[in-house]
């Protein structure tokens, strides 16, 4: 009976435990703020990418690389979130595409991630 006990208890505290990784994780992912993310998107990605992310910013076709449309033609290094984030955290300097480790916080980083994978991804 004790044992029986201990056992549920330790079932309940892995349960509890799995679920508070769940809801960081999606706290991760789904705590953002769209205006933020766009407003970030604005000043610092928009010149190259263009508003709606079709790649016609104004500097856009003086890269290495044109931007690809992101609705058109997808993410070449990854759609989800963690690789489209990774991907504007280090960039992909050599072909013109900076990175914003230095320049934009965690949160703005979230923001502007999530605003490119919801609002202007396929
Ligand atoms: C100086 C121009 C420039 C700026 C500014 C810029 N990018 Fe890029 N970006 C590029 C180029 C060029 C590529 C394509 C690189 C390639 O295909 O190898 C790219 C690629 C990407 C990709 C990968 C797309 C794929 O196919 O997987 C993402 C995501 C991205 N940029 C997001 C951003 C975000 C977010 C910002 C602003 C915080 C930003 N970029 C600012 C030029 C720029």
């Amino acid at each position: 009976m004790n044992s029986r006990y201990k056992r549920v208890a330790a079932v309940t505290i892995a349960l509890f435990a799995f679920s508070c990784d769940k809801s960081d994780d999606q706290k991760a992912t789904h705590a953002y703020d769209a205006n933020k993310g766009k407003a970030v998107y604005a000043v610092h990605c928009q010149s190259c990418h263009g508003e709606a992310g079709s790649g016609d910013g104004f500097m856009g076709s003086k890269t290495a690389t044109k931007p690809r449309n992101y609705k058109e033609e997808g993410f070449y290094y990854g759609s989800d979130f963690a690789a489209i984030r990774k991907t504007i955290k280090k960039g992909i300097v050599q072909n013109g595409m900076p990175a914003f480790d230095s320049i934009l916080s965690e949160e703005e980083l979230n923001a502007v991630s999530m605003y490119i994978r919801n609002t202007l991804g396929l």
